[in-house]
């Protein structure tokens, strides 16, 4: 995503030679930015925005260890980890696969949310809200059932695209994002009878039981490595017939990936095993992709669950 996070070390100069280096950066002088981040760091030690940008660029000049030791430090200068030091980590075999740590998804979105449906929807061809609105009208014909449903929520509801999709079918839509830029513009859709800030763990677990008769997440998902928890939250919700529907990335192996995106890909048998031991029924999985990377599909999976 084309958005970078700067936190300023609070030293004017340490700042100054920030930017210096980054303009060096992105010329490709890779050794004098290092050079120049070093000299910021000198100045701040806790400079988290110079320890993540040097640990990038060890990690260009092929020097595993020392990017390593980078990551681990931008860590340290801020425990909420906004840069996403740790999933750099995780890339580099150096940390075990974990959660996304959800001041780095605030950050990324935050930033993300003036540009987000321009660059998703125009640029990587995002098609998540149709898919999963195609793949619950089928799931419904199937069962007999008209595609209306009283209450959804919308969990990583962005901007509001996927309720868009369904508004014409849902009474009362509640939204749920990290992000409170992206909830801003959900509310200018004018669909949302609540909008709130929150984890969607976090806020599914503050809905009394059955109070939902869909439960949708598109593209959303893959911030989330384990998805027990979401699952679990989202069967306590629905009411019996009620659905979740929702998209992931997905690769050919089982288990879970993180990634060169900074997305986790959840291998089908991973997702089946995972409806099936929050005691839901899987209802669908296609193999389908909701969006473009490289002017290719990313290979992704529709996945819509029912409760009995
Ligand atoms: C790629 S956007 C998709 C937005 C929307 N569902 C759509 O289809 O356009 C992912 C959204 O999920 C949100 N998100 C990611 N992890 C989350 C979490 N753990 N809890 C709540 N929201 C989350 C992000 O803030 C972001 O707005």
């Amino acid at each position: 995503m084309p958005v970078r996070l700067f936190l300023s070390s609070g030293d004017l100069v340490a700042d100054r030679r920030f930017d210096f280096a980054r303009d060096l950066q992105l010329k490709g002088d890779l050794v004098a930015a290092a050079d120049l981040l070093s000299q910021a760091i000198e100045l701040a030690p806790g400079f988290a925005s110079a320890w993540f940008t040097l640990g990038e660029i060890r990690e260009r000049l092929g020097e595993r260890d020392a990017a390593i030791a980078a990551f681990r430090k931008a860590g340290e200068a801020d425990p909420d980890d906004r840069h996403g030091a740790s999933l750099r980590l995780m890339l580099l075999g150096a940390e075990p696969l974990s959660a996304m740590p959800n001041a780095y998804v605030r950050a990324l979105f935050d930033q993300y949310a003036p540009k987000f449906e321009a660059a998703l929807v125009d640029d990587l061809g995002y098609r998540g809200p149709a898919l999963l609105f195609k793949a619950v009208l089928s799931a419904r014909a199937a069962v007999r059932k008209p595609a209306f449903f009283k209450r959804a929520i919308d969990l990583g509801c962005g901007t509001g695209l996927a309720a868009t999709a369904f508004a014409k079918g849902v009474d009362h839509f509640i939204g749920i994002d990290l992000s409170p830029r992206m909830i801003e513009r959900a509310r200018l859709t004018g669909i949302y009878a609540q909008l709130e800030v929150a984890d969607m763990v976090q806020g599914l677990r503050s809905k009394p039981d059955t109070s939902a008769d869909l439960v949708l997440a598109a593209d959303a998902m893959v911030y989330l490595s384990d998805l027990a928890a979401v699952l679990h939250e989202a069967k306590r919700v629905l009411v019996a017939g009620g659905l979740l529907a929702f998209t992931v990335e997905t690769h050919g192996g089982d288990g879970v990936i993180l990634g060169e995106g900074l997305r986790y890909a959840h291998g089908a048998g991973y997702v089946r095993s995972s409806i099936r031991d929050a005691g839901l029924a899987l209802s669908r999985l296609e193999d389908s992709s909701a969006r473009n990377e490289d002017n290719a599909p990313v290979p992704g999976l529709v996945v819509v669950a029912g409760k009995t």
